[in-house]
């Protein structure tokens, strides 16, 4: 399985996802700045991933302060943060692990040498704990999968891999475990427009495990669903209100209306750290848009004529009322008792 994110001696390693199933190039990321313009760019992406990244990016930040001064230090760790911070509104789970690194750091009784090295420890022990959690939302989703047929096909959107997160992956963790546990017959990945996560990268990860994979253009899905193609959806999420509420990527609100009309199980996978219990419903979910060229260019070519005008979100919130279960490393969970998790919360 591919690692999206490598600390290797004194630098983080990066798969450059924007190149990817074309060309397999690692980037080298040695600044904290650098860290941010790859979160910017899409470098690295998916929700755990944008934390993992931006917890070395503070320590990679935290090594340049020349100073002794703790209070010094610590202020300009927060406008480290707030750079980092200013990539990407909708995962919350980079301002997690931001919040996590920080309170580290205010927390740590050490002089400033020290505490640059207990930071390079937490953002590796946050590294490590992804990839278990992820291990766990796998075999969790496992339990609550539709019992008939015996092997399902699953339909997925976007890309919540493991190049999305520390390895593994959320939603694909689930696809995962169910492969190796023989319920799976296969996967149906949407394309996901407009940047093509499901087709380059999903796609990509299925196929270099050899687990079968079927790709369908996002207006596809509802059609397979009539077909009886489908017999449950599993999506991964960049931020969950606390009544359940899951912002993910822009496409998924309709495949989850589509599955309640066809009576198909919708699951959301995703770990802890992606519900935000600040947040009461989905509405106050701040919602990333992109640059329009997404849409209207393929490469250098310009699809649309010129004069249109454009909308490019690139989430859309879909209602805990069509959600069946929120897989997380705790368990599976309907929407309105995701409140049963909130004192696990580490930040
Ligand atoms: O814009 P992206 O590619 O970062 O969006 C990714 C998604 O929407 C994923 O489904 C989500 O982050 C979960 S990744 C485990």
């Amino acid at each position: 399985m591919v690692d999206p994110i490598t600390w290797k001696e004194d630098r983080v390693l990066l798969i450059d996802q924007t190149r990817l199933p074309a060309e397999e190039v690692f980037v080298e990321i040695a600044t904290y700045q650098d860290m941010a313009q790859a979160i910017k760019t899409m470098i690295v992406r998916g929700a755990p991933a944008i934390g993992v990244a931006a917890a070395y990016g503070i320590y990679l930040g935290a090594r340049e302060i020349q100073t002794g001064d703790r209070g010094e230090f610590l202020s300009r760790l927060d406008e480290i943060a707030q750079l980092l911070g200013s990539t990407r509104p909708t995962a919350v789970n980079l301002f997690w692990a931001l919040d996590r690194m920080l309170k580290t750091a205010r927390e740590t009784a050490l002089g400033v040498e020290h505490l640059k090295e207990v930071l390079l420890e937490t953002a590796k022990t946050i590294h490590a704990e992804d990839l278990q959690t992820c291990k766990a939302i796998g075999d969790c989703g496992l339990s609550v999968l539709p019992a008939n047929p015996d092997k399902l096909n699953i339909l997925t959107h976007c890309n919540a891999g493991a190049l999305a997160t520390a390895g593994y992956g959320t939603a694909l963790g689930v696809v995962r475990s169910a492969w190796s546990a023989g319920r799976l017959t296969r996967v149906f990945a949407d394309e996901t427009r407009p940047r093509l996560q499901g087709a380059k990268l999903t796609a990509w990860e299925c196929v270099r495990e050899g687990i079968p994979v079927t790709l369908i253009s996002d207006g596809m899905a509802a059609h397979c669903m009539q077909r009886g193609m489908i017999h449950a959806v599993v999506v991964g999420a960049d931020r969950i209100a606390s009544n359940g509420d899951t912002a993910n990527k822009i496409g998924t609100y309709h495949l989850a209306i589509a599955a309640k009309a066809h009576n198909i199980p919708f699951f959301v996978a995703a770990p802890l750290s992606t519900i935000d219990f600040k947040l009461a419903s989905g509405a106050e979910i701040p919602i990333e848009e992109r640059d329009p060229a997404e849409i209207y260019q393929v490469g250098e070519t310009r699809l649309t004529p010129v004069g249109v005008e454009f909308y490019n979100p690139a989430f859309d919130v879909t209602p805990a009322a069509y959600i069946a279960a929120i897989i997380t490393e705790f368990g599976a969970f309907a929407p309105a008792d995701l409140n049963q998790l909130r004192e696990k919360q580490a930040v």
